[in-house]
């Protein structure tokens, strides 16, 4: 993805008329597992999972609680190590966090002490590739995309629990990161204002083309957010079935066809492994 100037949009890292299977590979994971050792025992958290994410394809980890998910995110945001295995971004390996694969979590983790846009401005800080001066307009731009722009100056305190996660939001994609990484970002929220973040996460997505993996154990919100869901068996977490979500965007979560691929995707939860689906 390329940053034309950092008074610009990140240029879209594809192209919408092109299939997802024709795009490039952004990340490749092969063979990741990870067992947990503690003093007492050892915990196998993820059994060996392989997976290609294309360049600016939305894909949804979904499994129940305890499978790995957030392993999985926090070993591809480089928080964990993977026991083994690797993983590549745009074909090379990575190891440690780096703003190319940017983390939003279930707790909004904003600074209580600095308003909207400081709270921005620091995920920008040390960012040399944006000119100090330039760093500001830049973090404006993606206030404005996630409808806060009116909000810069006021106190973290003031804002609603959703208009908090957009601000996060706003953080973790001013440095352009290469990759998105959310976390079940949204069930402390209430309905509509979930529904409402469904939508704004999507008309970002489809504006900016940035790649995104998003963990849930919510079947409706992987069927409503993702191009494709991988489906997490029980803990050792493997990969059960890959399930493509063919549904034009911006989707309803209320649509009945999300409604559809969700007891689909439910389906393969409950049903035996079907290896031929796995990636
Ligand atoms: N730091 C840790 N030490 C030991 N076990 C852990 C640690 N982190 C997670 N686990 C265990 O690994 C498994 C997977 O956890 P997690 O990735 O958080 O699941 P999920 O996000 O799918 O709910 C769970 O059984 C959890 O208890
Ligand atoms: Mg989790």
């Amino acid at each position: 993805m390329s940053v034309d100037a950092a008074n610009q949009m990140p240029a879209a890292d594809r192209n919408l008329e092109t299939p997802a299977g024709a795009r490039p590979v952004k990340l490749k994971l092969t063979e990741v597992s990870k067992t947990y050792a503690n003093a007492s025992k050892a915990v196998e958290a993820l059994q060996p999972i392989s997976a290609e994410i294309r360049a600016g394809e939305f894909l949804v980890f979904f499994g129940p609680s305890g499978c790995g998910k957030s392993t999985l995110l926090n070993i591809i945001a480089g928080f964990e190590e993977p026991t083994s295995g690797e993983i590549t971004l745009d074909g090379t390996r990575v190891e440690g966090p780096h703003h190319d694969r940017l983390m939003l979590f279930q707790e909004h983790g904003l600074f209580p002490w600095l308003n909207v846009i400081e709270n921005v401005l620091f995920g920008l800080r040390r960012q040399f590739r944006f000119k100090p001066k330039a760093r500001r307009q830049r973090a404006r731009q993606f206030l404005e995309m996630v409808h806060l722009d009116q909000f810069e100056k006021a106190p973290i305190h003031e804002l609603s629990g959703g208009m908090k996660q957009r601000v996060a939001l706003a953080r973790a994609l001013a440095p352009d990161p290469k990759v998105l990484l959310v976390d079940e970002p949204f069930p402390a929220l209430d309905a509509l204002t979930r529904t409402k973040l469904y939508g704004d996460l999507q008309e970002i997505f489809v504006r900016t083309g940035k790649t995104i993996i998003l963990v849930t154990h919510d079947p409706r919100e992987a069927a409503c957010l993702g191009d494709r869901v991988l489906v997490f068996s029980g803990r050792p977490g493997r990969i059960k079935a890959d399930i493509p979500i063919d549904l034009p965007r911006i989707r309803d979560i209320n649509d009945p066809k999300v409604a559809d691929y969700a007891k689909t995707i439910m389906s393969h939860l409950e049903g035996p492994s079907s290896e031929s689906t796995a990636t």
